[in-house]
Formats: structure tokens, sequence, C-alpha cells
């Protein structure tokens, strides 16, 4: 099955849509998404989206904070591109319909919508619709993109690679470009081409790599491995973001404690019942997040704890339950009422700082590929993102992706046609154990071997284990017909080899990177960039 349009987009969040929205008056777009559209981390984002909007904040106090907590390894140009236009990014959002909470239940009004605070933000600038920020911006695009006549929606369609010249009937008259991507129709159970003139990947993170995540089952790195093999580079990717502060109970499956509970009070206490954060650093419990996720890992490393405590018990519970409505349900259904007591807490492996190298056009090195959102590295989060930095990337990112679109469309030459995939030579799998096996023993090393604290020891550990994996999925993938299982383990030690390696390049400790080998920073702040070198991919193409 061949589908043909002006624009494929992979993914659905907060940059895909975005990006969907403004195309979709000039141009025919698709957007796939392996789920349902609100599977990615969007739907769950909490904080909310920083943005300079109050007459007593700039946009300068913006850039040197997020340079801060990026600590040394930002690119400034970038830093300045996002933040000069988050203003008009919100707006967007607002004119879509998104309802951000309102100033008048609150003190601090940032021209009448509540400013919340988040750990490395020197002012109020975190605009958000109570607890669930992201809950209310993908239900606004969704039904915005759903309206439009010339966007085609594709849920439950599983991006397997880009379509690139070697994938061709015939190559004659292309530049070394992106035609689409083939694509795994998980409802008929079959491989589809997408062909389009321009293709942006908007696949979100990779923090499913780790046993521990807040993240939804998507965040598995697809389109980071998928440029990656079409020949991208790929920037950063040691510098993975725990959030400090996720639910600890049985019951709870990746569930986020908001830092904006943080920043409207909470603290933090150990084993003994004690603050621990100002010892750690002088602004406390708002120190960035590499810094408050580190000193929870030492916290429980040195008293043998399994968790620490949030504790928001001191404020009054009307201000609580009005700000935190969803985190004081979805506790209380879990026994824990959290105006009253403490809340059980660890970090987990929460954002891909690093990802898909673009520029400011969202541009790859691969012509009329895009990366956008969390699957991109812009150069805007540096060693360690700031929190509430990441939607307004995606904001911005899926509007200069969609702008460059559309200024270049006369360029465009027609889609191509690639090769028909071929399942001639794979038969059906009769061992899925060894993808659920693999697939626990990678999430559990990676865990082990390249989290908070890293060793030179640790990374060899992960790294032999990476290519041992990688040998068996490869020669997997090489004899069975594909699933979405085998797509995504495929994909995770893709993105666990690409951190492990960039980790171990990395002879230092800066922002997220954390080694007792190099436990200081060097003078010089440098990107780890990889470049792909030769193709060792299963083709399955005629
Ligand atoms: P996502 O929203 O993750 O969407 C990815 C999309 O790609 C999905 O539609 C998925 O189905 C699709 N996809 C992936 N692989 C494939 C494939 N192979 N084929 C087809 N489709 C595919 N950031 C903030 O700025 N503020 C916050 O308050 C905040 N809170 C957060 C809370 C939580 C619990 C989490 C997990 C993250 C939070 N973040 C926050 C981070 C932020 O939500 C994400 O970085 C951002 O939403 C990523 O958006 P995205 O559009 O890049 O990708
Ligand atoms: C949170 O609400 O703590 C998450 C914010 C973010 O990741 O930016």
């Amino acid at each position: 099955m061949k589908r043909i349009y002006d624009v494929v987009i992979v993914g659905s969040g907060a940059a895909g849509l975005t990006a969907a929205l403004k195309l979709a008056p000039h141009m025919r777009v698709a957007v796939l998404s392996k789920g349902e559209m609100a599977a990615g981390s969007t739907r769950q984002a909490q904080g909310g989206i920083a943005a300079v909007m109050e007459a007593t904040d700039s946009i300068q106090s913006h850039i040197d904070d997020t340079l801060i907590a990026g600590d040394g390894l930002c690119n400034e140009d970038a830093v300045r591109f996002m933040v000069e236009r988050g203003r008009t990014a919100i707006e967007g959002l607002i004119n879509l319909g998104v309802a951000f909470d309102r100033g008048d239940k609150h003190q601090e009004d940032g021209y009448g919508y509540h400013l919340t605070r988040e750990g490395g933000h020197s002012h109020r600038r975190i605009l958000h619709a109570a607890d669930a920020t992201g809950k209310a911006v993908q239900k606004t695009m969704n039904e915005r993109v759903l309206a439009e006549p010339n966007i085609d929606v594709y849920e439950h369609h599983v991006a397997i690679d880009v379509i690139t010249n070697r994938h061709l009937e015939s190559q004659a008259g292309y530049e070394d470009q992106a035609h689409g991507v083939y694509v795994l129709n998980l409802k008929k159970n079959r491989v589809e081409t997408f062909s389009a003139r321009a293709t942006i990947i908007a696949t979100g993170g990779a923090s499913r790599v780790y046993q521990y995540s807040s993240n939804p089952d998507a965040s598995t790195g697809d389109g980071i491995a998928m440029a990656w093999r079409a020949g991208c580079d790929v920037t950063n990717m040691e510098f993975n973001q725990f959030h400090p502060t996720c639910l600890f109970h049985a019951d709870a499956k990746t569930f986020l404690i908001t830092e904006a509970m943080r920043g409207e009070g909470a603290v933090l206490r150990g084993k003994d019942g004690k603050r621990f954060m100002p010892a750690y650093d002088k602004r406390a419990e708002l120190a960035p997040r590499d810094i408050v996720a580190r000193a929870i890992d030492s916290e429980m490393k040195r008293t043998g704890a399994e968790n620490v405590w949030l504790d928001i018990t001191h404020k009054d519970a009307d201000f609580v339950i009005s700000h935190f409505p969803n985190i004081y349900r979805h506790c209380l259904k879990l026994g824990i009422d959290i105006t009253a007591s403490m809340i059980p807490v660890v970090p987990a492996a929460h954002y891909t700082c690093g990802g898909v190298h673009v520029d400011k056009a969202a541009r790859t090195g691969l012509s009329r590929l895009y990366a956008i959102g969390e699957c991109a590295h812009t150069g805007l989060h540096g060693a360690n993102r700031m929190a509430s930095n990441s939607l307004l990337e995606c904001l911005v990112m899926g509007n200069a992706a969609a702008e460059d679109i559309l200024t270049r469309r006369d360029e465009a030459t027609a889609p191509a046609f690639a090769r028909a995939w071929d399942e001639s030579k794979v038969i059906d799998s009769d061992e899925a154990v060894v993808v659920a096996h693999n697939w626990r023993e990678l999430r559990r090393f990676m865990w082990d071997y390249v989290g908070i604290v890293r060793t030179d020891k640790r990374l060899a550990r992960a790294k032999r284990r990476v290519d041992l994996l990688s040998a068996e999925i490869h020669e997997y993938y090489g004899n069975f017909r594909v699933t979405a299982d085998l797509l995504e383990l495929r994909n995770l030690v893709v993105v666990a080899d690409l951190i492990v390696r960039s980790a171990q390049k990395r002879k230092e400790s800066r922002g997220l990177h954390f080694t007792n080998d190099y436990p200081d920073l060097l003078e010089e702040a440098r990107e780890t960039t990889l470049v792909p070198f030769g193709q060792a991919v299963a083709d399955r193409v005629a």
C-alpha cells in the first residue's frame, strides 16, 4: 500500500501537531502515531510551559537561567531563538483554546494568567492548566487537527525507517534526501509506504531505555534511531535527565509529582524526617534537576533508604488541592492524603536532552528530513534542561519546521517511488520471549550502569552488553516479520548504544552527566556529536 502526501509527520505530540496545524492551510499532511494520538509525553506534562509573560520578568533573565541550568553547553543563539518566541507560542495555544489557569484564584498574575515556579527559574514564568497542562494542550490540539480537512491522522501506525535514496526504484534526479517512511500498520498488520516531499520526525524522547521512567511506553527513541540509520548526526546523548520526584509506590507505574510542588513550597526530607537539600545547594529544593536528583540518589545510598519524602503538609489543604488536584486525587486513591502525609518519591528517567542534530529551521543533515521536539537536539538544553522549557521548544520548533517547508515548497520535487517492503525471506517469530527478555535486560543494565552516577567500568560493562544485544536483535530483525515490540527494541538498542558511547567520550562531569572517574568540569565545554558511518541496516525492500 502506497500513500502520497506533501508532508508526513511521525508523531502526534505537541511538536508534531504544531507543525501539522501550521502546514494544513497549504499542504496535504499525514500525522502518524504508534498508539492513540495522545500516546506520547505531551499528554503527561504536569508543571507547564515557560515563557516571559510578566513585566518584572525579562527575555534576558529566561535566557540566563536556561544557560545556567545547561551548565555551559547550551547554544546561546538557539536559547535566544526559543525564549524570544515563547510569548507568541503561548498566544498561539491560547488562540487554539487551551485554558491556562487564570490569576484570579491565585496571588501572582502574569497578564491575567497564574505563573508558577520551578527549579532553575529565577522568576515565576510557568503557565499551566492546574497540574495537568499536557492534557489540556494535547486535547485542544487533537480537536483542532481532527477538524482540519488537509490532515489525515493515522493512529496505531509505527514508522519503521526513513525512506532514503537507497530505497528508491530509481535515484535519477534526486539529491541525497528523505522521501517519507515505511510504516507498520498495526490494525492491518502490514507494512505500508508513506511517500512525501518532506518528512518530519516528532517521536519524543527515549527515557524508556531505563527501567524506571516517568515516560509513557511510547518513549523508545524511535525517531532518533531512524534518523541515525538514515545517516544523521546525533548530539549529546549522554545527557539523560532524571526527574527528582516520581511517586514511589508498588501500584503506581511512572507517576510524576510535579516540580511545581517544590515551586509552591514543598520540601524534601530524608529517612530521618530532616530536610537535606540546603546542605547540597543554596537554592535547596529549587536547584536545577541534575543537582536535586543527584542529592536524592546520594541520600538514598548514604542511608540505605528506598526513597525520600516530599512534604507539602505545612501548606493549607485548600491551597494544595486547588493547585494540584490531579496529584491529590491520584495519591488519595493509593491511600496517601498529600495534605496530611508526606509523599514517597524517587528519581526516574524523564527527558532526553540530546537527539538528532538540527539547525534553527529544524533541518537535519539529510535534505527534506526535519526533527522537532524531544527527539531533536537544538542546543536549547545543553547539559541539563530547565523545567518547562521542553514544551516551549516543541511549539517553537514545530512552527520553525513548518515555516521552512512552506518557504521551500517550490524547490520540492514530486514524491519519489520507494521500493516495496519485502517479507518474502522472513517468517513469523516463534520466540517472542527473546524480544521480551532483551527488553528487560537492556532497561535493567542501563539503569544500573548508565544511570545518575557513572564510572568508566560501569560504562564498559554496559557497552559489552549493548554490543551483544545489538548483534542478537539485528539477526532477529533479519529473520522474522516485524512487530511493534521488535521495532521498539531495535530502536532502544541503538539509542542505548548512542548514550553509552557519548558518555564514554565525555571525560568530565557536567550537568546531567556525572562520573566518579572524572568528577571535575573541563574548562572548555564541548558537545558530543556522533556521526554515523556505513549502513549496518538489515533492509527489507525488494
Ligand atoms: P511526544 O509528546 O512524546 O509524542 C511523541 C509522538 O510520537 C507520539 O504520538 C508517539 O505515538 C509518536 N511516535 C513515537 N515513535 C513512533 C513511531 N515509530 N511511529 C509512529 N509514531 C511514533 N515538559 C514541559 O515543558 N513541561 C512540563 O510540565 C512537562 N512535564 C512532563 C511530565 C511528564 C510525566 C513527562 C513524561 C514529560 C514532561 N515534560 C514536560 C516533557 C514534555 O512533556 C515532552 O518533552 C514533550 O511533550 C515531548 O513532545 P513531543 O511532541 O516531542 O513528543
Ligand atoms: C514537572 O512538572 O515537574 C515536569 C516539568 C518538566 O519536565 O518540564
